[in-house]
């Protein structure tokens, strides 16, 4: 299983990727993820990362693409993965191209979840995550148990969503007709229940 998740910020696919990997055994590679991570333990990538996120804009391909590569090259990762957040660029797609071909283990699918913009700024602004468990929780539809350390991420102020909002239609969806053009594009409507949209996926990963 060597699948990509595609969406606009907050559609779902962290949230879906979680359920993938559980399913199929698979790392979840989230780059959002591991650049939060970076500037947790406080290293200048992390640093240097925080200020085109918290902007919302995208991290420079040569960073995020050098992570990736180091990351898929892993033993865990090695019978397939489940990449959330990356790529988000034509570059970043044609970088990840390459290096599956050179070990000849080409992707098998590009997911687009599909959620209109009225809901992903709701969906965002509302998330938050248990800090202990990385477990994602909505305050509307996914409430969190009392016990959850939950995090407020910095960049799902509304001021912020909106301009990661505006980044992913002008950059991301460039990925779409690029996917189409391989055959690998999977689209899925991401409005309904989590474990809905669970079942949509696993029967476009059969097609
Ligand atoms: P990243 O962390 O990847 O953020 P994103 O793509 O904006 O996606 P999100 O994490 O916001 O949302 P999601 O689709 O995973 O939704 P979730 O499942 O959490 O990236 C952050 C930043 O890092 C970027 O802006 C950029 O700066 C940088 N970056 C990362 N990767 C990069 C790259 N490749 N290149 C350059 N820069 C990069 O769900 C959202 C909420 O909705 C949750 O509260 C959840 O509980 C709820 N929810 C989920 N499903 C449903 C449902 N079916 N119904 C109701 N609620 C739902």
């Amino acid at each position: 299983m060597r699948v990509v998740l595609l969406g606009a910020p907050a559609s779902g696919k962290g949230t879906q990727a979680a359920v993938l990997c559980e399913k199929f055994g698979a790392p979840k590679i989230s780059t959002g993820d591991m650049l939060r991570a970076a500037l947790a333990a406080g290293t200048e990538l992390g640093k240097e990362a925080a200020r085109f996120m918290n902007d919302g804009k995208l991290v420079p391909d040569s960073v995020v693409i050098g992570l990736v590569k180091e990351r898929i090259a892993q033993p865990d990762a090695k019978n397939g993965f489940i990449l959330d957040g990356f790529p988000r660029t034509v570059p970043q797609a044609e970088a990840l191209e390459a290096a599956l071909l050179a070990v000849g283990t080409p992707l098998e699918a590009a997911l687009q979840i599909d959620v209109p913009r009225d809901l992903l700024m709701e969906r965002a602004t509302l998330r938050r995550t248990d800090k202990r468990t990385g477990h994602i929780y909505h305050l509307k539809y996914s409430p969190p148990p009392p016990d959850a350390e939950l995090e407020h991420r910095a960049d799902d102020q509304a001021e912020t969503v909106t301009k990661r909002l505006d980044q992913y239609d002008a950059m991301t969806a460039a990925l779409l007709p690029h996917y189409e053009k391989l055959g690998l594009l999977r689209r899925v409507d991401g409005v309904g229940s989590p474990q809905e949209i669970t079942t949509r996926i696993l029967a476009a990963l059969e097609h």
